[in-house]
């Protein structure tokens, strides 16, 4: 399934081990950098949300992860379970991408003013944000040689684009942590390791096109997609190997 996409396939991370987030099916983003992790040999370990074994385990197995685990980022006990079983298996780890987010339906159409609630947006900004830092904290431990932490974000944490709404705001407080992240100045007895929040364009995905009375994906503005245009996912090639 690695060549899913189609990535340059090489040995630019041949050693280097890591634990990738967010995958729940082969049209997410986390596969298109999984896909060009594997092609270019790197060893993982995938974390999914409870219940989405029966998706991720046949795409993780095809890449040949050594661990597959089901995480909620929401939950402590599910965390240090996850980051213990990648300890046993790794040791030591290289790479973390964090690529996960939620925002309750109900929080990403509409007016964002009218729409927003406070167990709403405590849950976007716990999952989407939050849960980035924790990850950082638990990932860095792992990596007494340096490493490279990689989040994913959207140009509707700096500009208004329709729909988004709480997902922005939540998007917005992820790319805070960047700095203070490990790696960073400031944070200097955690040299070498670094924290990316790259800017993703526009890709279409199912929860994007389901059932509703108006379109619930962002809308308009996109930084790469091109006139509203979802990129295919093989454009994510280059990303994970450059910062890796
Ligand atoms: N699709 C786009 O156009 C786009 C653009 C820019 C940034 N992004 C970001 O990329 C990342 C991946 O999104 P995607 O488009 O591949 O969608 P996706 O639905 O495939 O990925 C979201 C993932 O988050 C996981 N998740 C949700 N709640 C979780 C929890 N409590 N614990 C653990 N995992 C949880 C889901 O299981 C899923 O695997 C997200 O951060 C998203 O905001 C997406």
């Amino acid at each position: 399934m690695a060549d899913d996409y189609n990535m340059p396939v090489g040995e630019l991370m041949k050693g280097k081990r890591g634990i990738i987030t967010g995958v729940a099916n082969h049209q997410s983003i986390a596969w298109g950098i999984a896909s060009q992790l594997a092609a270019q040999g790197a060893e993982m370990a995938f974390f999914h949300l409870p219940g989405m074994e029966r998706r991720v385990r046949p795409l993780a197995e095809g890449v040949g992860a050594r661990v597959i685990e089901a995480v909620d980022v929401t939950d402590d006990a599910s965390m240090d379970a996850g980051f213990a079983a990648v300890g046993s298996a790794f040791g030591k780890i290289d790479f973390f991408v964090h690529a996960l987010a939620f925002a309750p339906r109900d929080q990403i159409k509409g007016s964002f003013v009218e729409n927003a609630t406070r167990e709403g947006f405590r849950t976007a900004m716990d999952i989407s944000a939050y849960s980035f830092v924790d990850c950082a904290r638990r990932a860095s431990h792992m990596m007494p040689d340096g490493g490279s932490l990689i989040t994913l974000t959207y140009l509707g944490s700096e500009r208004a684009i329709p729909n988004y709404n709480t997902m922005g705001v939540a998007k917005a407080a992820l790319h805070c942590p960047g700095p203070r992240a490990p790696g960073h100045p400031g944070q200097r007895h955690f040299r070498g390791r670094h924290a990316h929040p790259v800017p993703c364009g526009y890709f279409r995905r199912p929860v994007h096109a389901g059932p509703g009375p108006g379109p619930v994906r962002p809308q308009g503005g996109y930084q790469h997609g091109g006139r509203g245009r979802s990129r295919p996912l093989a454009t994510v090639g280059p990303w994970p190997v450059h910062h890796g």
